[in-house]
């Protein structure tokens, strides 16, 4: 893509420093977005999605994470660089994400009213006398029925997908530019999800907005995405157009990922159709960090970390296989 990238990571490490140890949550991660853009970042529990897109918002849990090193250029500017008072105006105007869980970023005693006001009042870009009339709109926008009474009721009279909407209507309440959806694992079955990201692809079809679409599941990927990054152990291990990766994964890993997927219309909730578990992010595996799962590991997959290499026109994999030998 010749146009400059909306968003563009380069070599982000976010460290975890419990009381022994370190924890290498995101450990040398690159990756662009453009605008209008759906980018899928997939891979297994614990490989450090979450802690990727929580470093892009400068969130990540205190006092025990830090951003050790990296750059996140965001129209041109380094969002390292910005104090916490410009990261205030930044979260939610330009940067925006749906947690995880769906329950927990709610508040249950307030209503979803109240909450949808609050957050719009935060942006500070509408009259106080516009904020109801607005809210509503923003329900409507996610396709929230009955939406004027919907705003006096608590998230606990809320289904899971409706409660998932507000959520989604709460994060377009600053219109940003880049959304960040993380995928709750359990809390929704794989329909009402996709219902839910094809919603939110309307939503970018609108306004131009990248997407950042974080899951386990390769079928939604697929079925939804422009561009996908896999990530393991902390690193992105090979990223592409959707379809290029799709129908020719050159890592063993993403390989695997695919071979998981029943097939596109029947997506898998959980990966464990690979063989061995993943490394704890506190003794990663010299070398290559699938290494120790991967059917084709060389010597050399065992002493150095592999460089990512050019697999077609766009479509890079981090694995010796790729190399001259
Ligand atoms: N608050 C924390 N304290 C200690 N370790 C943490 C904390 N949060 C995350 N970690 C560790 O950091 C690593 C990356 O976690 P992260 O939440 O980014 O994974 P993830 O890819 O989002 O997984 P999932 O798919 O389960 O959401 C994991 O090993 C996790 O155990
Ligand atoms: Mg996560």
């Amino acid at each position: 893509m010749s146009q400059a990238p909306l968003l563009e990571v380069r070599d982000l490490h976010t460290y975890l420093f419990p009381r022994r140890g370190v924890i290498r949550a995101v450990d040398g991660v690159s990756f662009t977005l453009h605008r209008g853009e759906t980018l899928g970042l997939v891979g297994e529990s614990g490989c450090g999605k979450t802690m990727t897109a929580l470093s892009l918002l400068r969130l990540v849990p205190q006092p025990v994470a830090r951003i050790v090193k990296g750059e996140i250029w965001l129209e041109g500017e380094d969002l390292l660089q910005k104090s916490e008072r410009e990261m205030r105006r930044i979260r939610g105007r330009k940067i925006a994400m749906i947690l995880q869980d769906p329950q927990t970023s709610l508040n249950p005693v307030l209503t979803v009213g109240t909450q949808l006001i609050e957050a719009l009042a935060l942006q500070g870009r509408e009259a106080s006398s516009r904020l109801v009339a607005r809210a509503v709109e923003l329900l409507q926008r996610v396709r929230v029925a009955d939406a004027a009474r919907r705003l006096r009721h608590y998230p606990h009279q809320l289904s899971g997908g409706m409660k998932q909407r507000v959520v989604g209507a709460i994060a377009m309440a600053g219109n940003p530019q880049v959304l960040i959806a993380d995928e709750p694992t359990t809390a929704l079955d794989v329909t009402i999800q996709l219902q839910y990201l094809n919603l939110l692809k309307e939503l970018q079809a609108q306004t131009a907005m990248a997407l950042l679409f974080i899951t386990h599941d390769f079928g939604v990927v697929a079925h939804t995405c422009d561009r996908v990054a896999v990530m393991y152990a902390g690193r992105i291990v090979e990223s592409g157009p959707v379809r290029a990766v799709f129908n020719r994964p050159a890592h063993p890993y993403t390989q695997a990922l695919i071979a998981a997927v029943p097939s596109l219309d029947e997506p898998v909730e959980r990966l464990d159709t690979i063989e061995g578990q993943p490394p704890a992010p506190e003794a990663f595996p010299a070398g290559c960090r699938f290494h120790p799962r991967c059917p084709y590991a060389e010597p050399r997959c065992h002493q150095d970390y592999p460089p990512t290499l050019p697999v077609a026109d766009g479509h890079t994999a981090a694995c010796w296989r790729l190399a001259a030998p």
